[in-house]
């Protein structure tokens, strides 16, 4: 309803100032697909709206997009459309796709005006990707030996398969995409560095489909969800390819396996998915090594009905490290999501804050790498919307507390870091004069929904 209304309101101050713009004289042409409209679809849409990606229509020819005028109008109005959630008064983002107010006027002008071509010579260059990467082509591309088989119906056990890397030595992952076998399925996946060393699934099979449930081990079992070991990448839908700045790398060490741990969800037609992910190498080794670590907070328990419920978590950085990239984690009753600095006197800086959107989870790359010294302060915020006015959420009469099933949920905040090349996330929890890492063990059944559980959080101090 209140949709409606804005969308009214946005059409008739458009009209408004068409008219005006027609009085005097400027730019009464409307605007032209070849011209005006291709720019920004090559630049904000056709990475996911193009043969092959997990949108579900091309807009990249004439023909393809005209009959999606006034849904491309309509989406961009209403911001659904590019998927974006970051609000604006915080932070740059490298990755940042939203439009601009000018762009959103140009579709919705165009599709009022008839969704007119033009000139097909006013066209910008056909834009260059990369044959079904969004990287740079891939240096190795590494496929799950075996297809997954998807029901029609149901829930399905998160589902591993280890692939042997063969590596002779190590190397330094500069880009990585993840391209789902079946984009419709894969609800979110992430893809573990399991070093020769590790014990971690040691006795689960090698290149074929597995489900914690199956290994014979009980240790096993319940350390299928947790791990101590560095992850690649973690892909969602929306989720962008990681791309590293020069001189900052993912590290795995030579003879590692690769660990797929699949989310599959179903939506009523039976499918198979064989996931690949395509890794390009830096050329030389680099200065810094990246890492992934978390704020979380596990004790949250969120009243029934409540619907602004504020979680919170916070921690000091043990040692120097620039930060990257930022990726908020929650389940269906997430609401909005907050990264800060606080500063010694108090201060606080906000570096992201996220509208949670359950669909979309996406990371947040920092236009400029920031920075921190060891001893700053980071805090996490997250709030829940328990009520019943959440259309997500499946019992608002629930007190909802930490787990892995998405009626459960979750308060995580994921951020990547480079630090020294070599660290490793075990020194880095070594506080300068401490000999002991500085880190809890994360011994409990937690899981962040498969999403990057990590032996090494930042978990501090809880405040809720
Ligand atoms: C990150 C990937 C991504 C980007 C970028 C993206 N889309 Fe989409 N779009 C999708 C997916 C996936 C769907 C289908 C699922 C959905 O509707 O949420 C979709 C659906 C749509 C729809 C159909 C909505 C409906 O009515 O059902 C429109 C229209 C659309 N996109 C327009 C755009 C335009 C215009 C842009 C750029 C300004 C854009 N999209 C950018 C992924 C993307």
């Amino acid at each position: 309803m209140a949709h409606r209304v804005l969308g009214i309101f946005a059409v008739a101050a458009l009209a408004v100032s068409l008219a005006a713009s027609q009085k005097t004289g400027t730019s009464a042409a409307p605007p032209t697909f070849y011209k005006h409209v291709l720019p920004i679809l090559q630049d904000h849409c056709q990475s996911c709206h193009r043969t092959g990606e997990v949108a579900p229509m091309p807009l990249v020819t004439y023909e393809q997009t005209r009959p999606w005028a006034g849904a491309m109008a309509h989406a961009a109005e209403m911001k659904m459309m590019p998927p974006w959630f970051a609000d604006p008064r915080y932070g740059h983002f490298a990755n940042d796709v939203s439009l601009t107010p000018q762009q959103i006027a140009t579709l919705v002008t165009w599709s009022k005006a008839g969704a007119p071509a033009g000139d097909p010579h006013d066209s910008p260059p056909p834009k260059k990707w990369a044959e079904g990467w969004n990287i740079a082509q891939p240096d190795l591309v590494v496929k799950m030996p075996k297809a997954i088989r998807i029901p029609a119906q149901g829930e399905v056990e998160y589902t591993y398969e280890i692939v042997p890397t063969h590596f002779a030595e190590d190397r330094w992952v500069q880009m990585s995409e993840f391209r789902p076998g079946s984009p419709a399925h894969v609800h979110h996946a992430v893809v573990y560095i399991r070093p020769p060393d590790s014990q971690w699934l040691r006795h689960a099979p090698v290149g074929e489909p597995f489900t914690a449930s199956t290994l014979n081990d009980p240790l096993e079992r319940r350390e299928a969800h947790e791990t101590t070991s560095d992850l690649l990448l973690v892909y969602a839908p929306g989720s962008s390819p990681d791309q590293w700045p020069d001189d900052m790398a993912k590290f795995v060490p030579a003879g590692s396996d690769l660990v797929f741990q699949m989310h599959y969800t179903t939506n009523g037609a039976a499918d198979q998915d064989q996931t690949s992910i395509g890794l390009v190498f830096a050329k030389t080794p680099p200065k810094q090594r990246v890492i992934t670590l978390q704020l979380n907070n596990h004790a949250l328990i969120i009243p029934p009905g409540a619907d602004d419920f504020r979680v919170e978590v916070q921690g000091t950085l043990p040692n120097d490290a620039t930060l990257l990239s930022l990726f908020p984690h929650m389940h269906l009753r997430g609401k909005r999501f907050e990264y800060d600095i606080v500063h010694d006197d108090g201060s606080v800086e906000v570096l992201l804050r996220v509208n949670y959107h359950f669909h979309w989870q996406l990371s947040y790359r920092l236009a400029e790498p920031r920075v921190l010294k060891a001893g700053t302060r980071l805090r996490a915020i997250a709030w829940y919307d328990n009520s019943k006015n959440n259309p997500h959420n499946p019992d608002p009469e629930k007190t909802v507390t930490w787990g892995d099933q998405t009626s459960d949920e979750m308060m995580v905040g994921f951020f990547d870091v480079a630090v020294a090349a070599g660290m490793d996330k075990w020194k880095f929890f070594v506080r300068p004069g401490e000999e002991k890492a500085d880190v809890q063990k994360n011994s409990s059944t937690h899981v962040a929904c498969g999403l990057r559980p990590s032996s090494v959080t930042l978990e501090w101090v809880h405040a809720n």
